[in-house]
């Protein structure tokens, strides 16, 4: 019997457990009690309750699964119906459409406590999560947020799909294309590295439909699997093996015109504006990877031991530890800083950038070194060291290349400093 975490948890913030000593999350009461002088990494209790039974959910549900899912390339039924149960598929999503009504810093807390035991799943709540979720509840009307939020809180995956062969960092050239119709719309196109696409049942598709007007005809659809999306190709890949990736289809995909999400014309401002966000999450995903690598290689170098001491005790590899360490320590420490100032209602798309491109760099540093800190064992897929270093590739490429995060940092530099 899974144990729900979210769920579990509710109960909490309507109880109001008094007092509250901090809030990293509540804006409410940041704003009530002036700046907050909390360290980064104090959580409320709603919080550090949820962390510790994602923890249980990815150990106990999760961990059994992990090797099997890699080989056979293939995310587990069970993992997937498991997410939902816990409430991990609906955590900012309010109560009333089936959601734990939680923080984004939730959130960051469940995919990175995911990421340390398997970045597949991570990334796949993560997408449902920050993309999918968030593109609803903040952009559809009600009556699109009553229709679809309750479906994607209980167990109906969704997907976002942006990205073509020839538009992956030049997302806005996107060929796919959508006419009118008396009241439908038809979409015609493909879509290429859809994360979760193969199990998804909820899509929301960006198309064109008005190229004259450049990236200012890209319009936002919402559409099921079941009016006709084929799923061309289910792609090989050399990480988070379990996570689908596939190429997409619509041959005049007919589309009901109520199923336009934001507005005709605003998809591309919708799009980037999710992805400021999603960015944070692929940050916690890279940030929990790098931690579950440190985690699974650190306690072997202290029980091997070779010309008779253990070898994470001699100087060389001792300091390396150290400042994989710090490694760690600065991405979750930029992490949590973007989280916050999201839900502060700051400024956040250069933090959040800065946060996805260093977490990258450094969760494959260091789960490239955490092979060669266990040598030979590290190398054999048995103890699943090796598995995060090749799921540690992805994060300079998805949700926007490192090179894109830079571009995006530099941007803002030039306007603080010109
Ligand atoms: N935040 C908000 N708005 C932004 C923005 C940002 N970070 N970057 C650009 N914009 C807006 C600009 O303000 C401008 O809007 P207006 O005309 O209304 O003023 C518009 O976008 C175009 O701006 P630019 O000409 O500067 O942008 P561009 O065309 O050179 O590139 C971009 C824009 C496509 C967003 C690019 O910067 C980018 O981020 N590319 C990466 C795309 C990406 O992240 N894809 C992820 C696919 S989904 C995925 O990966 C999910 C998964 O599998 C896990």
């Amino acid at each position: 019997m899974l144990r729900p975490a979210l769920r579990a948890v509710k109960p909490l913030r309507a109880s109001a457990v008094a007092p509250r000593a901090r809030t990293f999350t509540s804006t409410r009461h940041v704003r009530n009690e002036g700046p907050s002088l909390n360290s980064l990494d104090t959580f409320s209790d709603e919080e550090q309750m949820l962390r510790e039974s994602v923890q249980r959910f990815a150990t106990d549900i999760v961990g059994p699964k992990v090797r099997e899912m890699d080989e056979k390339e293939q995310m587990d039924p069970t993992v997937v119906k498991g997410l939902f149960e816990q409430g991990l598929m609906g955590i900012e999503t309010s109560a009333e459409h089936g959601g734990a009504e939680s923080s984004f810093t939730s959130a960051i807390i469940a995919i990175e406590e995911l990421a340390k035991v398997d970045p597949s799943v991570s990334v796949m709540c993560d997408v449902h999560n920050t993309l999918v979720n968030t593109i609803f509840r903040k952009y559809a009307t009600k009556e699109q947020q009553d229709k679809w939020l309750p479906q994607l809180s209980e167990n109906k995956l969704g997907s976002f799909c942006l990205s073509e062969s020839a538009s992956g960092s030049d997302a806005f050239a996107l060929q796919t294309r959508a006419k009118k119709d008396g009241d439908h719309w038809i979409i015609n196109g493909s879509k290429m590295w859809i994360t979760n696409s193969y199990e998804a049942e909820i899509f929301l598709i960006f198309a064109n439909i008005d190229p004259s007007k450049g990236y200012k005809g890209i319009t936002c659809f919402v559409a099921t699997k079941d009016m006709g999306i084929q799923i061309a190709k289910k792609e090989q890949k050399l990480g988070i093996r379990a996570s689908s990736t596939c190429t997409l289809n619509f041959d005049d995909l007919k589309v009901p015109a109520a199923n336009v999400i934001g507005g005709e014309g605003l998809g591309y401002k919708l799009a980037i504006e999710i992805l400021n966000e999603g960015r944070i999450g692929i940050a916690a995903q890279m940030l929990g990877l790098a931690q579950g690598a440190f985690n699974a290689a650190v306690p072997y170098t202290y029980s091997r031991s070779q010309f008779g001491q253990p070898v994470g005790t001699f100087q060389g590899m001792a300091f390396q530890i150290a400042q994989a360490a710090i490694d760690i320590e600065t991405a979750r420490l930029l992490t949590y800083n973007a989280a916050r100032r999201k839900e502060e209602g700051k400024s956040f798309t250069k933090e959040a950038a800065m946060a996805k491109y260093w977490s990258s760099v450094i969760a494959q540093r260091v789960s490239g070194q955490a092979i060669e800190w266990t040598g030979g064992v590290g190398f054999t897929r048995e103890t699943g060291i090796e598995k995060f270093w090749r799921d540690s590739k992805i994060g300079a490429i998805y949700e926007g290349t490192s090179n894109i995060q830079l571009q995006t940092i530099a941007k803002f530099i030039q306007k603080e400093y010109s």
